[in-house]
């Protein structure tokens, strides 16, 4: 039997499958984010085996040294930027994570947000709510269509290439995508072109959605020079990791006109907001919701319960972060 701590309340069926995998599962009772002092206190208060962690709670050499006896690391999410991994590493402690249960949610969120922002629809309705509707007119709320145009893929991993695979198939777009590297995948699943250079495709692409892991090399991927690169018609989405994007250029890009719009789901600052972005229509902005689905928050929390049962069994989990 091992000790768990869950740094926060997650859906219960991962709860209960490790608890059923003969586990005493400690999860912390305040609503909200423990601070870095409260997440050592809480995980020297016992002597825990394994943990749960969010994608909220910054891991580290300082936590682990809290809790000597901590193995594993089991992250409530996909992406585990807030994990120090060759820290954990080196300490031994195996970390996992969950993909591949969210990738279907998360890509019909960010084709939401594609929609929702080219079709202008959460400006028409603070339009309609505040009583400004006064009549059909020809040029009221003028979007933008999607049918022919580019969306331009950065990543085109699982969640990228999702996106793309309904926005061709659904929508007509024409599908172009830069990554490190050529995407058999996506290219076998949808017609579409690889871009070598991220900067032309920024050049070309309509509508361009973000889905990179958050690393040294992607930090402000898009920035001032980037934004001037994109055409002024053009819309950016993220719902990868909000320091991919230096949102402060972007909220000055917003107010020039370099770009035509902006959805984000997820804040360089999180949960703070650059300053200004509060104030413009042409931006949508989602409380890091792409992948709330009932469904995926259970699965999410499934694969954690999994993973911690997998490892004490003395299997390897299915989901190991490994060192880049
Ligand atoms: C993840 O799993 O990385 C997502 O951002 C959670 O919503």
């Amino acid at each position: 039997m091992a000790l768990i701590f869950v740094t926060r309340q997650i859906p219960e069926v991962g709860i209960r499958w490790m608890r059923e995998g003969g586990h005493e599962v400690v999860v912390s009772e305040k609503d909200g984010v423990l601070t870095k002092e409260e997440l050592k206190e809480a995980l020297g208060a016992r002597p825990y085996d394994g943990m749960v962690s969010l994608l909220t709670d910054t891991i580290d050499a300082s936590v682990l040294a809290a809790a000597p006896q901590l193995k594993i690391v089991a992250n409530y999410a996909v992406g585990y930027n807030n994990i120090a991994v060759k820290e954990l590493h080196d300490a031994g402690v195996v970390i996992t994570n969950t993909p591949g249960v969210l990738t279907d949610t998360v890509a019909e969120f960010t084709v939401s947000l594609v929609l929702a922002l080219t079709k202008r629809i959460p400006e028409g309705d603070r339009f309609t709510r505040a009583g400004k509707y006064v009549g059909w007119a020809p040029e009221l709320l003028l979007g933008s269509d999607l049918a022919g145009k580019t969306l331009g893929i950065v990543g085109a991993g699982r969640i990228g290439s999702g996106v793309a695979r309904r926005l061709a198939n659904g929508f007509g777009m024409q599908i172009k995508y830069y990554d490190i590297a050529r995407s058999e995948a996506l290219e076998a699943e949808v017609q579409s072109e690889y871009y070598e250079s991220l900067d032309e495709l920024l050049r070309v692409a309509d509508v361009v959605s973000l889905h990179v892991p958050l690393l040294p090399q992607t930090q402000h991927l898009i920035n001032t020079e980037r934004l001037a690169l994109m055409k002024p018609s053009a819309y950016l989405i993220n719902t990868s990791r909000g320091p991919v994007i230096d949102e402060t250029a972007l909220v000055t890009a917003l107010q020039q006109g370099t770009i035509r719009g902006a959805a984000l789901d997820v804040y360089e600052n999180e949960p703070a907001l650059a300053s200004g972005l509060t104030a413009l229509d042409n931006v949508i902005i989602t409380p890091h919701t792409a992948s709330a689905s009932e469904e995926t928050r259970g699965k999410m929390s499934e694969l954690v319960g999994f993973n911690i049962n997998e490892f004490f069994l003395g299997h390897i989990p299915p989901n190991i972060v490994v060192v880049a």
